[in-house]
């Protein structure tokens, strides 16, 4: 048996040092996001797949947010100052170019990167220039992939310097290519701005390849989706329909009903177990998790959340960072704001807002209540209307309610206060001591009164 080749070190180099003028946007370019996830975050993600040495970042004018956003990964970032050229770009770079590995380029700016495309670059990477290409009916802007007659690839010619000829040409280059270190900067120290644009473009390399002597290859990708730089918000918009509908695509293949694929905005990650049915115009962020057989209804926006299996999310219900038991229902119109736990059975209705609170088995809130920092027992009836008064204007308080207790409608708890196991908590009251267990307790003015000669107030004429 022979051991397997050992693939040479790799190097990636992402170019990201572009303006991004074209966005009017505060907001560098590669920090726009598609899917939840900046473009270059998407960028990162491929290139962390290839298992490369080195990251290396290109980054230019105004991009210490850039850096900021990525301070957790393990980046070589470079500076470069005055954008002349993607062939500059590079060369910033080459002080950490590995002599004997292979680099891979990439833009920062092309968010849905095809990693099996990238893979098949770097196989051929040792001892070839290998591009990524692709067929564009029109190919105004784009450099133009220039073969001779043999189909060999001489040159890539950019749009501004083409030939009427040369512009007729369709296949283009993505920008995407790989090669050995030891050529590459060779190459580029070898570069000129004796062009249209006065620019040093990394494109000038396949000339140098060719004088070489070394192979160039041009790979045809079909997913142009896959090598499309993002540089306006038209672009964005485009890239982030497609983005959703593949996920929608996916989500369709595992057998998810999606009452709508275009209809479906995942930013982030959703998991769905079987006979999962999803509605119309939901919104998934952050890590999302549904188990078999949960229903969403329209319209919700849900975060960080796991729901459990037969649960049902009804219409316009918002869900941030929080766990839903079994077989529960949720809305219309519920939100469940960060550190809601509710356990099996539970039923949350209308208009009812539920913070830091923790919900046991079978107990319902159904209607127009605020509960926050509550530990609420098993089947508790919560009845409408009811406000835990967690905030005294400085602190928060807790709220205590034990298994089995009916709270009345319209009823106020001013915590911090415990209402005791099977307690009945009459309409209306406003609750400001502990309750003892079972019993009704009652805490409304003492009696009912009429005044039978009281008259509204009447307008006062000016
Ligand atoms: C480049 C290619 C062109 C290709 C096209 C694909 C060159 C000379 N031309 O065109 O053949 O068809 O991409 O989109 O390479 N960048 C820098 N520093 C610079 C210039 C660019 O970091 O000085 C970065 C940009 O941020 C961007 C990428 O390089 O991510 C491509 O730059 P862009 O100006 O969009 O491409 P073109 O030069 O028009
Ligand atoms: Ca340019």
């Amino acid at each position: 048996m022979t051991a397997p080749n050992k693939r040479p070190a790799l190097n990636i180099v992402i170019l990201a040092a572009g303006k991004g003028t074209r966005m009017h946007s505060n907001v560098p370019k590669v920090l726009h996001e598609i899917g939840g996830k900046s473009i270059l975050a998407r960028v990162i993600a491929c290139a962390k797949l290839l298992k490369p040495q080195k990251i290396i970042v290109v980054w230019g004018f105004g991009g210490e947010i850039v850096r900021e956003a990525f301070a957790h990964e393990n980046i070589i970032w470079v500076n470069q100052a005055e954008q002349k050229g993607t062939g500059h770009a590079v060369q910033q770079a080459t002080p950490h170019l590995d002599a004997n590995a292979n680099s891979l380029i990439l833009l920062g700016d092309v968010p849905l990167v095809d990693v099996e495309a990238c893979k098949s670059l770097i196989e051929q990477a040792n001892n070839t220039l290998a591009i990524l290409s692709f067929n564009k009916p029109d190919p105004t802007g784009y450099g133009r992939i220039v073969r001779n007659d043999l189909g060999d690839v001489n040159a890539i010619v950019e749009h501004k310097d083409a030939t009427q000829a040369q512009r007729q040409i369709t296949e283009v280059n993505t920008g995407i290519m790989a090669m050995p270190n030891a050529k590459l900067t060779n190459w580029l120290s070898r570069l000129n701005n004796n062009n249209a644009q006065g620019e040093y473009y990394l494109t000038d390399i396949v000339e140098f390849a060719v004088l070489d002597n070394i192979d160039v290859v041009a790979e045809i990708t079909s997913d142009e989706w896959s090598v499309t730089g993002i540089n306006s918000k038209t672009d964005l918009s485009l890239i982030e329909r497609i983005y959703q509908g593949r996920v929608a695509q996916q989500l369709l293949l595992q057998g998810v009903t999606l009452k709508d694929p275009a209809r479906l905005d995942v930013r982030g990650n959703l998991r769905c177990g079987r006979d999962v049915e999803i509605d119309v115009n939901c919104v998934f962020e952050g890590d999302v998790t549904l188990g078999d057989d949960v229903k969403i209804a329209a319209n919700c926006v849900i975060k960080n959340a796991a729901i459990a299996s037969k649960a049902q999310i009804l219409p316009f219900t918002h869900i941030e960072d929080a766990l839903i038991g079994e077989n529960s229902r949720i809305g219309p119109y519920a939100r469940l704001r960060p550190g809601t736990t509710l356990a099996a059975d539970t039923h949350v209705g209308n208009f009812v807002e539920l913070k830091n609170t923790q919900v046991e088995t079978a107990s319902k809130i159904n209607h127009l209540s605020y509960v926050g920092d509550a530990t609420i027992g098993k089947n508790v009836n919560i009845g409408a209307g009811t406000i835990t008064c967690n905030y005294d204007g400085a602190n928060k308080h807790r709220t205590i309610i034990e298994d089995g207790v009916f709270v009345g409608s319209d009823t106020q708890l001013i915590a911090p206060v415990t209402i005791g196991k099977e307690a009945t908590i009459a309409a209306g009251s406003t609750i400001t001591k502990d309750v003892p267990a079972a019993g009704l307790t009652v805490c409304r003015a003492k009696e009912q009164k009429t005044y039978a000669n009281w008259q509204r107030p009447q307008k006062i004429k000016k």
